[in-house]
């Protein structure tokens, strides 16, 4: 994982909008976040994310066979970030993507690079998360509903073909869901190709129409029912209990969510690693962030077995189960 140097506190926010530390911390368990200086782009939290990965992986870039990024805050409209990530590893001419599936893109990107190596057509992939929420946030009362809850962040996993017969670990299991009727209750609805004559405009901006706009409480009731669900509905298709998991990572959009879905489930905190306190909601970039956290600590030995939710705007939701 890879964050930008500069710590923003919700005091730091308290001069720049209606809100306080207490509201902050009460409502989603957010106490700092970090943000991009203007040194920084989102290809360079990407990078220094892949670097750490493939490092931690022992693994050179020359050797990977592809990449899948998934972000919703990339560096340029088109081509996507993958590919000015390609340029700075200086890796042959393999394929890369980007992938748009919200906080829950990190686990969609995994079941793409799984299904590439399972087809054969490749041995090693490097998933990413990345992104720089912070340039795109209105940083004023009128955005303070959302402005407070994310932060700049990148992490990183390299996936790898197992071909060892008595090796059981990697990815047992992996659902997706998505419910697009929702698409408009959290989104960016500007710029838009839709848009005519022109993507974007004075007045779309004058109107905040290129800010994140969120129905809090409704995101916040689906994500507490759908989370469970596919939670559950992945541990069953790897033929695993709940009692089996070691680690939970969840989704870090707000530590309200994940106690409520870890006590609807009796999953005991222990279990349920949390991150969102330092770094807000990093969308796609905060399960790998969790996930390299949790690998740093040691809590992830050989044997573990791991369960990974992501629930976000489209909607999206899904599982990944792997034995580490
Ligand atoms: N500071 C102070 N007051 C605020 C702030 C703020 N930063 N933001 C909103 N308020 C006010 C509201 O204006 C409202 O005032 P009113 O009662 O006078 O109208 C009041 O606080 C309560 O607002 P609610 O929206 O009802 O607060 P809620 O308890 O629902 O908490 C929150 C808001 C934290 C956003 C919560 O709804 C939530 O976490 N929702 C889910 C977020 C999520 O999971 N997102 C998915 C992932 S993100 C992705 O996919 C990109």
């Amino acid at each position: 994982m890879y964050v930008p140097a500069r710590v923003v506190t919700n005091h730091d926010l308290e001069g720049r909008m209606e809100t306080s530390d207490e509201w902050i911390r009460q409502r989603s368990g957010i106490a700092e976040r970090h943000h991009v200086d203007g040194s920084e782009t989102p290809v360079d939290l990407a990078e220094r994310a892949s670097r750490r990965a493939l490092e931690a992986a022992g693994v050179g870039a020359e050797e990977i066979d592809g990449i899948v990024l998934a972000t919703l805050s990339p560096e340029h409209e088109f081509p996507g970030t993958s590919f000015f990530l390609h340029h700075r590893l200086g890796v042959p001419e393999i394929p890369c993507f980007d992938l748009r599936a919200q906080c829950s893109g990190f686990l969609y990107s995994l079941a793409c690079a799984d299904g590439f190596i399972r087809s054969g057509q490749m041995r090693r992939v490097l998933v990413v998360g990345a992104e720089v929420h912070s340039t795109g946030l209105e940083f004023s009362t009128r955005g303070r509903d959302t402005a407070v809850l994310f932060g700049d962040g990148a992490g990183a996993a390299v996936l790898e073909a197992n071909d060892g017969p008595d090796d059981r670990s990697g990815l047992l299991a992996l659902r997706m869901h998505a419910q697009g009727e929702h698409a408009r209750r959290l989104w960016i609805e500007a710029p838009s190709s839709g848009a005519y004559p022109s993507r974007i405009t004075h007045e779309m901006i004058e109107e905040g129409r290129h800010f994140p706009r969120m129905e809090g409480r409704f995101v916040f009731k689906h994500a507490v029912t759908r989370m469970p669900e596919v939670l559950r509905e992945t541990l069953d298709a790897a033929g695993v209990k709940l009692d089996d998991v070691d680690l939970f990572l969840f989704h870090q959009a707000n530590l309200r969510i994940n106690e409520y879905v870890a006590q609807s489930l009796g999953i005991p905190a222990e279990k349920c690693p949390s991150n969102i306190e330092r770094f807000g909601n990093c969308s796609a970039a905060s399960i790998p962030m969790l996930l390299d956290e949790a690998a740093r600590s040691g809590r992830l030995t050989p044997g573990k077995l791991v369960a990974m939710t992501a629930f976000g705007s489209g909607f999206t939701w899904a599982t990944a189960v792997v034995r580490w």
